[in-house]
């Protein structure tokens, strides 16, 4: 019996699927390779010194999902294939609703039709928007502010209109916070095509010299240095969280939302100044004007995650400058 893991050469699929073949368990990946690439699915060999089957396949190719589920005894999916950019999701939104939403109606259906039902869903914090209170529990207003982050929403929705319809199906909603980091062997990590939009993968480039400053998107934000305030989780406890998931799924029914994410929070400021104790590199920083969506605080609420999966984030924000940092050096000329 294999995990077969959607996605398995992005940024979490990748590091997911080393913890998955270091725990034993025999995997298939699938994926498009459109924001990825193949050179990871080698290093996750590499690291795990492990084999594994990958296909380079589109999840809205029904065809070649329905060949993979009849070639290969599929237990469970862990499912992270789609597109995850906001500001690109703003501009190009059909395409986003078409390839997030159809891409796991597709999944769901070749699922059902081979009678394999334990889902482990890649969702997001994103579906909370602009939060009442934090931190966040699972039980807090959804309403997401952009078109991906309504894919991820409305993909919860209609997972939940699926169990409700067949409970036998077994279903977590993994909700992320904001995941930074690399494997400490600094083979794999986060690999941004062009300009990096999220925070660490920016200043990893300024530290890298690629880049000439960060700009702070807003310095009046109701906090107390006056940048957002964000829970920053180490991608390897999230790999993790995605074990602890699978364990649950794979041995009762049901569908839950779980928070990922380690009920800490840091601002913007103060991760330049943990990368830069982290690798003494120096960070110049310019403020420029917020980032439209931006809020000012998340911040998880984790206990859920630990009391019903047992799963806790360990790696401080300190493991996770110097795990992105020993990442981004090495790998200077890609
Ligand atoms: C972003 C996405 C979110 C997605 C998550 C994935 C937006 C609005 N949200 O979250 O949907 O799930 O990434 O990790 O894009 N910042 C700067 N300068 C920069 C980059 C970021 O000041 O060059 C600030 C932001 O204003 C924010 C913090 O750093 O306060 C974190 O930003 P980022 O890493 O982009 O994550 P989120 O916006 O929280």
């Amino acid at each position: 019996m294999a995990i077969l893991v959607t996605g398995g050469a992005g940024y979490i699929g990748s590091h997911t699927s080393v913890q998955l073949l270091n725990a034993g368990y025999d995997i298939v990946v699938i994926d498009n390779l459109s924001n990825s690439k193949f050179s990871t699915l080698q290093r996750v060999r590499e690291i795990t010194d492990r084999d594994f089957t990958f296909y380079q396949a589109d999840l809205l190719d029904r065809e070649t999902l329905r060949n993979i589920f009849s070639s290969h005894r599929i237990e469970a999916v862990i499912h992270f294939a789609g597109l995850k950019s906001v500001g690109e999701s703003a501009r190009i939104p059909l395409h986003y609703y078409h390839n997030n939403i159809t891409g796991t109606l597709n999944l769901c259906e070749v699922m059902q039709k081979h009678g394999v039902k334990k889902l482990v869903f890649s969702s997001s914090a994103t579906v909370y928007g602009v939060p009442e209170q934090v931190p966040i529990t699972e039980e807090a207003a959804l309403g997401a502010t952009n078109p991906y982050g309504r894919t991820k929403l409305m993909l919860e929705q209609i997972l939940y209109d699926l169990w409700l319809s067949d409970t036998e199906w077994s279903i977590a909603l993994l909700r992320y916070f904001n995941p930074i980091g690399a494997h400490p062997s600094g083979k794999i990590g986060e690999d941004p095509r062009g300009i990096p939009n999220n925070l660490v993968p920016y200043v990893s480039q300024v530290a890298a010299g690629k880049l000439k400053e960060l700009s702070i998107f807003g310095g009046d934000y109701c906090t107390p240095d006056g940048t957002g305030i964000r829970d920053y989780i180490h991608v390897m406890d999230l790999a993790d969280g995605h074990l602890k998931a699978l364990d649950k799924v794979l041995t009762e029914a049901g569908i839950e939302a779980f928070n990922l994410g380690t009920g800490k929070g840091y601002s913007v400021l103060e991760v330049v100044d943990a990368f830069r104790k982290a690798t003494g590199k120096t960070i110049p920083v310019t403020y420029t004007t917020r980032r439209p969506g931006d809020v000012d605080v998340s911040i998880a609420a984790p206990d859920k995650a630990r009391e019903k999966l047992g799963w806790v984030a360990k790696r401080d924000i300190g493991v996770m400058c110097e795990d992105a940092w020993r990442w981004q050096a090495n790998n200077l000329t890609d």
